[in-house]
């Protein structure tokens, strides 16, 4: 039987990056010595470092005004990275709260400097499922905060905010799905392991001017230019999650770049919610203008038919595809690795879920 990985992350990979990937544990580059042992400073490791940025450069049209570096940390510890090295305790950053992810960035930047929530889109029961459609920009904020993918409500921002500041993003769960224009962006951080790789690496792309303008020490491990100066090499880097990215972006290159990728997931995230719309059974759990084309959130109507369709879809080879706690019923998510015929055995099930339940 097939297993289809819903997982929300560390999520589903390319199959043929986890052979690559597994080849490299047990002998790199026909060294006899697999990635894992090996030196991150060695002439065999060290061009991976620089081919996985190039690589990345290129697929998202990144200029030389911003570094591209990978951290540790997860992008939870962007959300106090970014405002401790471009936002000053006397400066303002406007932010926007469309889920949990994007609470917790809130919570660490008031550390910070002075923190403007300009829209928030809680509901009375906690969850939120929708993004804002307008916003006022707080004159002289330094940057505007949003989560482009809410991973947990399954929401999305389908068109970033024409603001006059510098946009910063959490893009974990959405980096390299789509074509962004990085121009309008300060800073874009993500951990990897939803679209790009394991966990353990944490994509930083930021404006180079943005830096060295903050009324604070910052620690040399903390500081994105110790890790601009020296190439994401100041200390041992996450070597093998930058390798397996490093294998993912080449996976992406060779699968027609990031506007075939945005292509798919389209398609794929339509047909899933096509069926959800159509099933009676079901329901989508967010506005439907601003549904996740990564992780599709819905519900059954009958609140008993939760255990039963968990069964179907685990009889299924269905993999972690329940809803997050706060949600309950089902999350599919959908990254670039998922591919289409994923999404048919999801809505296969519903159709025979409808059958036999309806
Ligand atoms: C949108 C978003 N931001 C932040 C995080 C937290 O990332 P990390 O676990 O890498 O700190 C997640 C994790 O799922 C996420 O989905």
């Amino acid at each position: 039987m097939t297993t289809w990985n819903f997982s929300s992350g560390p999520a589903i990979l390319p199959r043929s990056v986890v052979e690559k990937a597994a080849a490299g544990v047990l002998d790199f580059k026909e060294s006899g010595i697999g990635v894992l042992e090996c030196s991150h400073r060695s002439k065999r490791y060290e061009p991976v470092v620089a081919q996985a940025e190039a690589r990345l450069r290129k697929l998202m049209g990144i200029s030389e005004e911003y570094a591209v570096i990978f951290v540790q940390g997860g992008a939870s510890l962007q959300f106090a990275q970014v405002p401790m090295n471009i936002l000053s305790s006397t400066e303002v950053a406007d932010y926007t709260d469309t889920g949990t992810w994007a609470n917790k960035a809130i919570k660490e930047a008031k550390l910070f400097g002075k923190i403007n929530v300009i829209a928030n889109t809680k509901e009375t029961d906690g969850t939120y499922k929708s993004i804002p459609k307008t916003l006022n920009v707080t004159p002289g904020a330094k940057y505007l905060h949003i989560t482009s993918n809410n991973t947990i409500f399954g929401t999305q921002w389908h068109e970033f905010p024409n603001v006059d500041v510098p946009l910063v993003s959490d893009m974990s769960s959405d980096i390299c799905s789509r074509v962004v224009d990085v121009n309008k962006f300060g800073v874009i951080y993500a951990g990897a392991q939803k679209n790009l790789g394991p966990s353990g690496v944490t994509v930083v792309i930021v404006r180079k001017d943005l830096l060295g303008k903050v009324d604070r020490p910052i620690p040399t491990m903390l500081d994105y230019r110790t890790h601009i100066d020296n190439g994401s090499m100041f200390n041992t880097p996450p070597a093998f999650g930058i390798f397996v990215l490093d294998l993912v972006l080449q996976w992406l290159e060779e699968n027609g770049g990031i506007a075939a990728m945005e292509a798919k997931n389209k398609a794929k995230a339509a047909k899933l919610y096509a069926e959800i719309d159509r099933n009676p059974l079901f329901k989508g759990t967010v506005n439907v203008e601003d549904r996740s084309l990564m992780n599709v959130c819905f519900v059954p109507v009958n609140k008993d038919h939760d255990a039963l369709f968990l069964k179907l879809g685990t009889e299924r080879g269905f993999v972690d595809f329940n809803g997050h706690r706060s949600v309950g019923g089902f999350r599919a998510s959908i990254y670039n690795a998922m591919p289409e015929a994923g999404i048919d055995a999801m809505v296969q099930a519903m159709q025979d879920f409808e059958k036999t339940h309806g």
